[in-house]
């Protein structure tokens, strides 16, 4: 793993731009993507570049279950309001949040992915190591599935919503082996809020406990966070 530490959060992002026009520029044209609170600078100075994904596919990593894409909280509707609107993809892919049969949509999802292997893969870091929505004890051998989302990862997320009733309890995520069959991986870690939880995984500890443990075993990850060398300890 790849650590690049930044005290200004408007160059850790501009990095992370670049990384991903060198990635394009690069030949990759099937994109991972994430949603959530620290993606959204990112998008914001995407949407101000020349980069063109007109003929990129791209994947993300996870949806609410019983949120229709036009639901404000939904992860397609962010998808749309923060990129997509202005950057369209030749196709865009999300598990359907209103899928009959969860069970179906999960595997018709996992085999989306293993037809497309990703060239790259967009990933945040939940407080408690997730990534997508895999919670500690996920497998590492995890496919796409359907998860049950721990009460603090609701209560994390319940700032986008009127109340935490409202958060879904469900939601569908790529699993760890979907996730680690990415070419190339970018984590970002930004804010106090998630120094401790990369602090673990940056001691290379490798527990199915810290989802993004799993990172640590991948040749190609580059983590870009605002944790300082010396808070590393
Ligand atoms: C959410 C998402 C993750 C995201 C993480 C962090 O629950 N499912 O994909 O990376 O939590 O979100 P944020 O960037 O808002 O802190």
């Amino acid at each position: 793993m790849k650590v690049e530490r930044f005290s200004s959060k408007e160059a850790l992002y501009d990095r992370a731009v670049a990384i991903i026009t060198q990635v394009k520029n690069d030949g990759a044209t099937t994109f991972g993507l994430a949603t959530g609170g620290t993606m959204e600078p990112l998008y914001a100075k995407i949407r101000e570049t020349n980069i063109d994904f007109s003929e990129s596919l791209s994947y993300n990593l996870d949806e609410y279950v019983g949120l229709s894409a036009t639901h404000e909280q939904s992860y397609a509707y962010y998808m749309q309001q923060h990129l997509f609107q202005y950057k369209p993809f030749k196709a865009s892919h999300l598990p359907n949040g209103l899928a009959n049969d969860v069970v179906a949509e999960a595997a018709k999802y996992e085999d989306l992915l293993q037809q497309q292997p990703l060239d790259f893969q967009l990933l945040g870091i939940g407080q408690n190591g997730h990534i997508g929505f895999n919670e500690p004890g996920t497998s590492f051998d995890s496919l796409t599935h359907l998860v049950e989302l721990e009460e603090s990862t609701r209560q994390a997320n319940a700032r986008y919503f009127d109340t935490i009733d409202e958060v879904p309890t469900q939601a569908f995520t790529m699993g760890i082996q979907s996730i680690m069959r990415a070419k190339c991986i970018l984590l970002l870690a930004v804010g106090e809020a998630k120094h401790e939880v990369l602090k673990r995984v940056l001691a290379s500890e490798y527990t199915e406990e810290v989802p993004a443990s799993a990172l640590t075993k991948h040749p190609n990850v580059i983590i870009l966070t605002d944790l300082q060398e010396e808070e590393n300890s």
